[in-house]
């Protein structure tokens, strides 16, 4: 069974065919809702709102440990990370559709790791890849087939939010490698490797990143939301045809 954890423009899944919804509990607290169990055409699936049901939880206070934790034990194969995310990149542009490839990760002051030494044991884990390479594969053979554009390759930026970048922190993200910037791929998929957990993300361009493009001089919400609104509906397809045939 496939997990999908849907981030801003995503708080529900319209094609999926609800069967029941689970409140999980976790030693690390509670998930941001219940876990949404149902079907996409005939196939397993579950959902989880990154930031709840009511869009109430900021970035920074997401309990990406229970939330891993929680899909984990429910005994979910993989995980398709949904997230909006601005563009450094000028031929990305709002509306676009990205799977990165890697991550930087700027944030700070999360819990980020379910290895904190409390056991008595140092752990670590490889991360060169970060994104499990069969399910990105997957993906974009999916996107492929339901004919919409995907960019991917692209370096992720992770940052902290919940405000949005300075021109500045842009310019040196830029020169540091990045294409893209969110605020909710880490710790998501450190974790996600922590758990053995099978990780691949899809990101949709909500905006110009700050001081690039239309955002020169500021960055519209009303905007995002209009973008998001339209172009979620990829994402969808997208990962219907991905469930559907499995690639
Ligand atoms: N910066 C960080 N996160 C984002 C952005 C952005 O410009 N747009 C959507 N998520």
């Amino acid at each position: 069974m496939l997990a999908v954890i849907g981030g801003s423009g995503l708080s529900q899944l319209a094609n999926l065919d609800v069967s029941h919804r689970e409140v999980l509990r976790t030693p690390y607290g509670e998930p941001s809702g219940a876990v949404i169990f149902g079907e996409i055409c005939g196939q397993a699936v579950a959902f989880l709102p990154r930031h709840g049901y009511g869009h109430t939880i900021p970035p920074h206070e997401v309990n990406y440990r229970a939330n891993l934790w929680a899909l984990s034990q429910r005994g979910v194969s993989g995980i398709i990370s949904v997230a909006s995310v601005g563009s450094i990149r000028a031929d990305l542009k709002p509306g676009g559709v990205v799977i990165p490839h890697q991550i930087i990760d700027y944030t700070w002051g999360r819990k980020s790791t379910f290895h904190d030494g409390r056991d008595g044991t140092v752990t670590h884990i490889d991360f060169t890849e970060p994104y499990d390479r069969a399910l990105r594969a997957r993906l974009i053979a999916a996107a492929k087939v339901a004919g919409i554009a995907v960019s991917d390759v692209a370096v992720y930026a992770a940052t902290q939010g919940p405000r949005l970048e300075t021109a500045a922190e842009i310019d040196r993200f830029e020169r540091d490698g990045a294409d893209v910037v969110g605020m909710t791929g880490m710790p998501e998929a450190a974790l996600a490797r922590e758990l053995a957990l099978p990780y691949a993300a899809i990101s949709v361009v909500a905006n110009f990143a700050a001081g690039r493009a239309d955002s020169r001089e500021g960055i519209s919400f009303e905007s995002i939301e209009t973008v998001l609104h339209e172009s979620m509906g990829h994402v969808r397809t997208i990962i219907e045809e991905l469930v559907r045939h499995g690639h």
